[in-house]
């Protein structure tokens, strides 16, 4: 049984619910989560990484404890060490020494499920498609919200997962929470994805709207900086790489490409002017660094390119942080998911609702 099929099956007491509860779904919604969080009380939850992303989320856990019920129970860090404790941890724990492998913490966390929060590197995945492998072995059901193992090796993750009998899990990975792929894995039964339109990238947005307003490109990336937005190596969103990633991790999964981030097309933003953007801008016009996915011939085709658009086009109306992404379909024409500066509180949202996801197929 393949993760997605086991998403979809019944909660435990599913099949006796009442005709009065059929009747009221906030009801039955409510049931659900009661009956499926008696039986997950305590969940213990390993975190391999604990930067914005890992506190984030170990906040919103935090927040959300009374009703929630998890645990976490260990956390590995590159510099800062690892901390262990079955009870749970407290948000600020006292690291030792880092574990000297991930295999040696894995063994010593015995969690039930991994969330894997560590650094993207979108040149292999590593190390965190070796962290979730090591997981896999264990069969500890995984959640990330790193592309890199998604735009990489998705199948094989896919596959190796399936075969270990364990759940995988990465809303997080490319729209910062919002519903991406359990939109289309859960509310969507019957649909053939046929390819996708997205704006994903927020740096570049946000170099276009500062040169629109007549700065230099360098001042809209030192605005992209301040709102924490830019990756370490800035020409990743520049020059298209975080795009890249973010669309063969959505054709990997929603079309079932196989492809990384290397097969991605790119034209990325770095040759736009200041002027050109105001001369375009007289027309009504802007720029924006847009991912598409079709399929072509039996195959897939993936293209990130710096696209002239209409002041009024759908996809130049998302500002900044905001990203949107429109997937197209055989059944139900075009359908998308809009965000609206989402932060890394959406992000740890999305590995929370992969959690409760995880949790209520227990
Ligand atoms: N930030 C966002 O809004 C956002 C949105 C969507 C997706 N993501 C993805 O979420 C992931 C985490 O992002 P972030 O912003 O939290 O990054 P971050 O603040 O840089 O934190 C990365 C964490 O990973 C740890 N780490 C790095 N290499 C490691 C290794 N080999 N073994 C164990 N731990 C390792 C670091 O350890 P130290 O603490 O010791 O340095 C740190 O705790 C990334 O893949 C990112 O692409 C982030």
């Amino acid at each position: 049984m393949n993760c997605w099929s086991q998403a979809r099956r019944a909660p435990p007491g599913s099949a006796n619910r009442s005709p009065e509860s059929a009747a009221l779904p906030q009801v039955r919604t409510q049931l659900f989560l009661c009956r499926s969080f008696d039986t997950v009380a305590g969940l213990r939850l390993a975190l391999i990484g604990y930067g914005n992303v890992g506190r984030a989320f170990a906040r919103l856990l935090d927040r959300k404890k009374s009703q929630f019920p998890f645990r976490i129970v260990a956390i590995h860090t590159l510099r800062h060490g690892s901390a262990f404790d079955t009870h749970g941890l407290p948000q600020e724990p006292a690291f030792g020494p880092p574990a000297q492998s991930i295999e040696e913490f894995l063994d010593r966390a015995t969690a039930e499920i991994v969330v894997e929060v560590t650094s993207l590197n979108p040149a292999t995945g590593e190390p965190a498609i070796s962290h979730i492998r090591a997981a896999f072995a264990r069969r500890v059901h995984v959640i990330t919200a790193n592309k890199g193992p998604i735009a990489h090796c998705y199948a094989s993750l896919r596959t190796e997962a399936a075969n270990a009998g364990v759940m995988f899990r990465f809303e997080s990975t490319c729209m910062d929470g919002a519903p991406v792929f359990n939109l289309v894995r859960d509310h969507l039964p019957g649909v053939r994805v046929l390819g996708f339109t997205g704006v994903l990238n927020s740096t570049s947005k946000v170099v276009v709207e500062v040169m629109r307003q007549g700065g230099s490109f360098q001042d809209g990336i030192e605005q992209a900086r301040r709102m924490g937005i830019a990756e370490t190596d800035v020409s990743y969103d520049i020059d298209g790489w975080d795009s890249a990633a973010k669309t063969a991790a959505l054709a990997n999964v929603l079309l079932d490409a196989r492809m990384t981030p290397l097969d991605v097309e790119r034209k990325g933003i770095g040759r736009l002017t200041t002027d050109r953007v105001q001369e375009l801008a007289a027309k009504r016009k802007t720029v924006s660094l847009v991912s598409r996915a079709r399929l072509v011939n039996g195959g897939v085709r993936l293209r990130v390119r710096a696209e002239v658009l209409d002041d009024t086009d759908l996809l130049a109306s998302v500002k900044g942080t905001s990203n949107l992404l429109l997937i197209e379909t055989d059944l139900m024409g075009t359908v998308g998911t809009v965000s609206i500066s989402p932060g890394v509180d959406q992000t740890a949202y999305g590995i929370f609702s992969d959690l409760v996801d995880i949790a209520r197929c227990l």
